[in-house]
């Protein structure tokens, strides 16, 4: 089994290391979704600081899409250009850059955490005088009681819905010119295409509810739409929530990812990056060191798509364990890089023997 520090091949690209940065909004931009210092110096200092790949937080393929209006996006070429500076430096860290696409759905239109996380209605304004906006949901009846406020939603048409295809294609054709080499679908945590997926969001009776490949078709097509312009030597990975963690009601389970999973390799996804939770507040979620991993091993036992763990990872030979036990492909870590944006050069210097060459020149005198 390969270690933490061997690399990874995904299609033509080859990941220098199996650790990644996972996506973590920054609510830092000002309101037009434009990337600001704030996220060069964050995103710049991770790659400085270890990680193979560095992966951007939700970034919105449509300004409804944004959690809050302080998220980061890329539905103009403005943003492409913009966030071109971001990846030229990442990779001249010898780091790959990827980006998180993404949908809020209902779970848009929100304060940022430091200001409560409560939806803005469209007459409202967040702290900061941004105004809300109207949500778009898969079913707005079965809209879970998120914060005792019910945001101004938009049940999705066909055109809403056939407009979320074509911005997720125009993004990835977007990231692509902004110099990014990995696209992740952001399908996890309660946002627009989890939403569809869950029985828990989705009581539609059309041809996007129901059955399982019903509730799965806009996650398939969106897939679809982006390795249609995604080349065929990068690779595309998927987030998705392993499980609601709600065993007291019909919800999305490991079982039903187990399938997605299948089917989205048969799309031409490369990776799933197995996160779980977000569609409803009763859910039951056991946090703890690796909780998410043995949702990812079953992912990874039972479809071709190599996975991703996430959650709970803040030690270097917790996260080397993972993939020389053959248990994860990659290792993501979020808030272990919040509290330390050099944790993978620490990694590096506590397993590797050759720790100097992973270090930047300039950092050298520093590694024993
Ligand atoms: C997150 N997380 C997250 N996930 C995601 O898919 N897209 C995102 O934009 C964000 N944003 C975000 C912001 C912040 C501040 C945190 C702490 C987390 C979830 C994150 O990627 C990760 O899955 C979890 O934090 C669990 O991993 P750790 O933190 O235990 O390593």
């Amino acid at each position: 089994m390969p270690e933490l520090f061997a690399s990874l091949p995904l299609r033509d690209l080859e990941a220098p290391n199996r650790l990644a940065v996972s996506p973590m909004c920054q609510y830092s931009c000002e309101t037009d979704g434009l990337p600001t210092e704030w996220h060069r110096v964050h995103l710049g200092s991770r790659a400085v600081g270890g990680a193979g790949i560095v992966m951007t937080e939700a970034t919105a393929v449509e300004p409804r899409g944004r959690i809050t209006p302080h998220d980061l996006g890329i539905w103009s070429d403005e943003h492409a250009a913009a966030l071109e500076a971001i990846t030229r430096f990442i990779r001249e860290q010898g780091a790959v850059p990827g980006i998180q696409l993404a949908h809020a759905g209902h779970k848009a239109s929100k304060t940022r955490p430091w200001d409560g996380n409560v939806p803005i209605q469209p007459d409202e304004t967040d702290p900061d005088g941004a105004s809300g906006w109207e949500v778009l949901s898969p079913s707005p009846e079965a809209y879970p009681p998120f914060d005792g406020d019910r945001p101004a939603m938009r049940r999705a048409d066909r055109n809403d819905i056939r407009g979320v295809i074509d911005a997720y294609r125009a993004a990835a054709e977007r990231s692509l010119e902004a110099g990014f080499e990995i696209a992740e679908v952001h399908a996890a945590h309660g946002y627009l295409l989890h939403e569809f997926c869950s029985p828990v969001t989705n009581d539609r009776e059309d041809e996007y509810g129901g059955s399982f490949e019903n509730r799965t078709r806009l996650v398939r097509e969106v897939v679809e739409a982006v390795r249609e312009v995604w080349p065929d030597d990068k690779p595309v990975f998927v987030r998705i929530s392993g499980t609601d963690w709600l065993e007291d009601r019909e919800s999305w389970d490991i079982d039903q990812s187990v399938r997605l999973a299948r089917d989205l390799s048969d799309l031409g996804v490369d990776l799933i990056d197995v996160s779980s939770s977000g569609i409803h507040p009763d859910q039951q979620v056991p946090a703890g060191p690796n909780f998410q991993v043995p949702l990812a091993e079953a992912i990874r036992e039972g479809s071709d798509a190599a996975v991703g763990a996430v959650g709970g990872v803040t030690d270097p030979a917790q996260a080397d364990a993972l993939v020389r036990n053959g248990r994860a492909d990659l290792v993501l870590v979020g808030r272990q890089f919040l509290r330390d944006p050099y944790f993978g050069l620490r990694a590096a210097a506590e397993l590797e023997s050759d720790a100097d060459a992973k270090w930047p020149v300039q950092y050298r005198r520093a590694v024993r």
